[in-house]
């Protein structure tokens, strides 16, 4: 059985849907501090916080036959990071810390960790392969480094075995429409944008153009939510076959500065998105483009929904049809 760590969250919801979806049993932890009930479907759920050891030992107790952990359960907001670094540090950092050393105990040491692009900070090429120099310019990003020094530091001690999928730009939303991205406050650009046409917002604002970049504004690469949790599922077999300790960069390989994206925004849902043009956003790496060779040689992963335009298509169909999000 896999302990979901987060899933009530964006990210964690997809991965639930492809679960219940592939028959895989499996029960999800969360505080629904930011993550949603409604996004948990059918799947079992435990309510508790990793940075509290005794929820997660009421966990592990209920269902003694988790053998594998995925964790979702993250703060995300690069420039929340840069104002309150002690937040991202105790949930992101130490609450890992405690969720590896409640696996120990029990002798469990299978682990998916959702790492992310902003460990690698400015970079020195792209696109960025695995191998790429870690420089994260924010707390988050250090947060999520700190965890990948600390799994490898497990297996080396105690033979833990764990997948860091460094994702890109989740992005886009289950084209059936019962899942999407909500939250609170709302600070990726897809959302916001979307919002902003929506009159949700009376404006957005575009964080720096005065990037070396095309066209002033930061360059990011959007990787379709489903194409991470098919990631997720993939780094899942590959542990129960009593595969080593991995870390891959998950992206589309395609970067797309803030003004393309808002360019394609309007196109895509046939309204404008009312923006102004700011200053930087501290924190903000100029270009972050995955190189994602290394994962589909090993595994053949392939995304499904690689074009921007559909990614904002199914942000879009989400939210039209909630236009209060999930409401919980
Ligand atoms: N942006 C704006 N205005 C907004 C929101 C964002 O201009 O209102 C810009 C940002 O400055 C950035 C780009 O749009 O250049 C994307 O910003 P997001 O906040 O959507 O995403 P980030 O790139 O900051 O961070 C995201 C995830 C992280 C992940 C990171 C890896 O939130 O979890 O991608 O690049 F680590």
């Amino acid at each position: 059985m896999i302990l979901v760590v987060g899933g009530a969250g964006y990210i964690g919801s997809h991965m639930l849907k492809l679960l219940r979806d592939q028959q895989e049993p499996h029960v999800v932890f969360d505080s629904l501090e930011n993550g949603h009930r409604t996004a948990l479907q059918s799947s079992l759920f435990v309510q508790g916080d990793l940075r509290n050891p005794d929820d997660l030992k009421r966990a592990f107790d209920a269902y003694p036959e988790i053998d594998l952990v995925m964790h979702f359960a993250a703060y995300i907001s690069v420039g929340e990071s840069v104002r309150e670094p002690g937040k991202y540090y105790n949930n992101n950092t130490a609450g890992v810390l405690n969720l590896l050393e409640e696996m120990k105990s029990r002798g469990i040491g299978k682990f998916v960790f959702s790492s992310t692009a902003a460990v690698f900070g400015n970079p020195q090429y792209v696109p960025l392969d695995e191998v790429h120099p870690k420089g994260p310019l924010n707390p988050y990003g250090h947060s999520k480094l700190m965890v990948e020094q600390m799994l490898d530091d497990y297996d080396v001690a105690h033979s833990f075995k764990s997948v860091c999928l460094r994702y890109f730009n989740a992005a886009g939303a289950d084209p059936d429409g019962v899942l999407g991205e909500d939250h609170e406050p709302e600070e990726h650009l897809i959302p916001v944008a979307l919002l902003a046409a929506l009159g949700r917002r009376p404006t957005m604002k575009v964080f720096g153009t005065d990037y070396d970049t095309p066209d002033g504004t930061c360059v990011r690469d959007y990787i379709h939510v489903l194409d991470l949790a098919q990631a997720h599922l993939l780094a899942v077999r590959h542990l129960r076959a009593g595969g080593d300790s991995r870390k891959y960069n998950l992206g589309n390989g395609e970067g797309f500065s803030v003004k393309q994206v808002l360019e394609t925004t309007e196109k895509v849902i046939g309204r404008e998105v009312p923006k102004e043009y700011g200053p930087r956003r501290p924190g903000d790496s100029p270009k972050l483009i995955a190189d994602s060779s290394r994962i589909r040689q090993d595994w053949g992963w392939q995304p499904a929904y690689p074009d921007l335009e559909q990614i904002i298509d199914h942000a879009w169909k989400w939210r039209l049809a909630h236009l209060e999000g999930f409401g919980d």
